[in-house]
């Protein structure tokens, strides 16, 4: 069976973010893989209600779907998506993330959760990849939080990233064509998903820049002060992304880098067994919260305070 590739952007029509990705997908297709491309402002998407009756059916072994599978485009958009090898994500830089258009539709994929719906055996495990790329006006600075915010969307769909781009440097409507190498990085990324696609599962790994971010795991550029968690687990730096932990240590030649401990990898969000212990730690503590119905009692009591207090609005 032939390679299926699907590209998402969110960004302007013929601009940065789309050319960068039909970049991408043109090494796919070059290397005979078939090519499905989406731009979200194309598709209805509506914001998650915060309902939670997804991961609440999913508690009860039952796979009920979202509330909203029929008032928008994103099951028609999933249906296709998690039917992939490998999907490419094209998605603008605004206010230092990834665009609200891209993240309204990413967070509707919480009825997705595959590590849920695998362990009550409503769907087949299946090895995806991804390639990440990130397009902004400005350098690092001003994307601090691009490239992470969207691989904190990966986990839901179990995504495996083997590449990521930032493109710096892109304000104007198709600008980035003006960089030739950034051109051919995207081309890169396209050859490099195809790749991972041909690896065995178990061998794949990182394809991207080799030096990439302080995250040797994930590659993520962002660290974190590591604060007590739930079950006591305290690391000195976390990686804000895949939750590694570890400390800064000062290399030979004067540079920081982060190293993760023995033990850093247990709660790795990239991989299965990393989320297992956050499904431990929901069911704890909001599991805990909806069985004790004193909790109920003293929530019913407490919230009249804050239900009968409105503001104006505008
Ligand atoms: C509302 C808004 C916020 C933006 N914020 C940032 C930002 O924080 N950092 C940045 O590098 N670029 C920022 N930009 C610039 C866009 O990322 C840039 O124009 C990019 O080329 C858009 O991609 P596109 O051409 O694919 O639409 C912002 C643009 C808009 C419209």
């Amino acid at each position: 069976m032939g390679i299926k590739v699907m590209g998402v952007t969110a960004g302007r029509k013929n601009s940065n973010s789309e050319i960068l990705l039909k970049e991408a997908l043109i090494a796919c297709e070059e290397a005979g893989a078939e090519v499905t491309m989406i731009n979200l402002k194309d598709y209805n998407i509506l914001d998650c209600t915060g309902c939670t009756s997804c991961t609440i059916g999913m508690s009860q072994g039952k796979n009920v779907g979202c509330v909203l599978d029929e008032k928008d485009d994103k099951k028609k958009i999933m249906d296709v998506l998690l039917d992939q090898d490998a999907v490419i994500y094209s998605v603008p830089t605004y206010d230092l993330m990834p665009s609200a258009t891209y993240l309204s539709f990413a967070q509707r994929s919480l009825s997705y959760e595959t590590a849920f719906l695998e362990t009550i055996g409503a769907i087949e495990h299946r090895d995806r990849v991804a390639g990440l790329i990130s397009v902004g006006g400005s350098t690092r600075a001003w994307q601090s939080m691009a490239l992470e915010g969207m691989q904190a969307t990966m986990f839901t769909t179990d995504m495996k990233v083997v590449d990521m781009i930032l493109a710096t440097r892109v304000p104007g409507p198709a600008q980035c064509l003006l960089n030739d190498e950034l051109i051919e990085r995207a081309h890169k990324l396209g050859e490099n998903i195809i790749k991972a696609v041909k690896t065995p599962v178990e061998k794949r790994g990182w394809l991207g820049d080799e030096d990439m971010g302080w995250c040797p795991n994930c590659h993520s550029n962002a660290l974190v002060l590591g604060e007590p968690q739930w079950d006591g687990l305290h690391y000195p730096i976390e990686c804000q992304v895949c939750g590694a932990g570890g400390n800064l240590e000062k290399t030979e030649d004067g540079k920081w880098k982060f190293v993760i401990q023995e033990d850093g990898l247990l709660k790795d969000r990239t991989t299965v067994e990393g989320r297992a212990r956050h499904l431990e730690e929901i069911g704890r503590t909001q599991g805990g919260f909806f069985e004790n119905p004193e909790n109920r009692e003293i929530v019913g009591k407490k919230i009249l305070r804050y239900k009968e207090k409105t503001f104006k609005g505008i």
